[in-house]
């Protein structure tokens, strides 16, 4: 009885070693210049969303029925990047080191760009409830409550475009 006592054991230690393993290689950090392209495409997905929906606020499409599927999509991204800020933007992913609008602002007042984010988000779930209602008027001046919460966090927390001639050197 005893030996196969040890013997589990010796096969639990053994499993566990395994997972040890196993969780090292799934916790390889990833490349900081991955992660700004990430951080990035996962911007250019919520610009994508408010650019679809602003054409049909604006009124230069009439595509009304798809509002309710952008404003969840929109929802969707702004979740991605709103849950995940710290993973997002971790310390060491600076204009200093990278190609990235990031501002030095986002680490030195993490608290307050946190609660921009936070705020962000919020103003997307009321985007996505809004457009439920199907009342237009609701849903625009919603749709301008999110773009103002965008800018209200590139002002302080993202550089502004450089120059195209400055970009081409590289
Ligand atoms: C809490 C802050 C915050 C909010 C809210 C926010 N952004 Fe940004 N955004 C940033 C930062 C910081 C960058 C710079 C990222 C970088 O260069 O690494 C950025 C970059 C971008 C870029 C450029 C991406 C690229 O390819 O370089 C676009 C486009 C953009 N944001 C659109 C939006 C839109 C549209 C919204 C609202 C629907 C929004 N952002 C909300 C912080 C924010």
């Amino acid at each position: 009885m005893k030996y196969w006592n040890n013997s589990a054991l010796i096969g639990v230690f053994a499993a566990i070693a395994l997972g040890i393993a196993a969780g090292a290689v799934a916790n390889v950090p990833d490349h900081p210049e991955d992660v700004v392209k990430y951080r990035k495409a996962v911007q250019q997905s919520l610009a994508a969303h408010m650019r679809i929906m602003g054409a049909v606020v604006k009124g230069k499409v009439s595509f009304t029925g798809h509002l309710a599927d952008q404003a969840r999509a929109l929802r969707v991204s702004s979740k991605t990047f709103v849950d995940n800020l710290a993973a997002l933007f971790p310390a060491g992913t600076g204009a200093d080191k990278l190609k990235t609008r990031a501002r030095p602002e986002i680490w030195r007042d993490w608290k307050k760009f946190e609660a921009s984010a936070k705020k962000f988000g919020a103003e997307t779930a009321k985007l996505a409830e809004a457009a439920k209602s199907g009342d237009m008027k609701a849903f625009g001046v919603q749709y301008r409550a999110v773009g103002k919460a965008c800018t209200a966090c590139h002002k302080p927390f993202r550089a502004k475009r450089k120059r195209k001639k400055k970009e081409k050197k590289k």
